[in-house]
């Protein structure tokens, strides 16, 4: 009986772990990304032009059909122009990619 417990939670603790929490994630992209891709992803005209490249809005077709794995290297390894975003652990990271996916045009 015991054995059941244990297992049950350490699952919800695994479970919990591997898949990031949109809600933790809303406050982290509004300090972390939203000076650059905007309060819903639309992405800031100037940030574009100041880096040469057209933002694609994060709530786009082509932005929703990377993985949260995608997003999460997008935000921890940069990509093309972007940075790598600074300050962010990996469990920040699933976070903020689980919101990202919330985010549509
Ligand atoms: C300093 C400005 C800046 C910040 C801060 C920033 N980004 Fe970006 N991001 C960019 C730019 C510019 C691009 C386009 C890069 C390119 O096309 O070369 C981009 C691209 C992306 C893409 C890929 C879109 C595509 O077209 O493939 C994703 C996803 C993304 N950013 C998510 C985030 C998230 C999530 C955060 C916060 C953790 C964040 N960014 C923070 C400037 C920024």
């Amino acid at each position: 009986m015991k054995t059941i417990v244990i297992g049950t939670l350490s699952l919800i603790v695994t479970v919990g772990l591997a898949y990031g929490s949109a809600a933790e994630g809303k406050g982290l992209y509004g300090t972390k990304c939203a000076a650059c891709h905007g309060a819903n992803g639309e992405g800031k005209a100037a940030i574009g032009k100041a880096f040469g490249v057209t933002m694609a809005p994060l709530g786009s077709k082509e932005v929703q059909s990377m993985s949260d794995a995608d997003i999460k290297k997008v935000i921890l390894s940069g990509k093309g122009k972007m940075k790598p975003v600074a300050g962010v652990t990996e469990k920040q990271a699933d976070d903020i990619a689980a919101f990202v996916k919330t985010l549509k045009e």
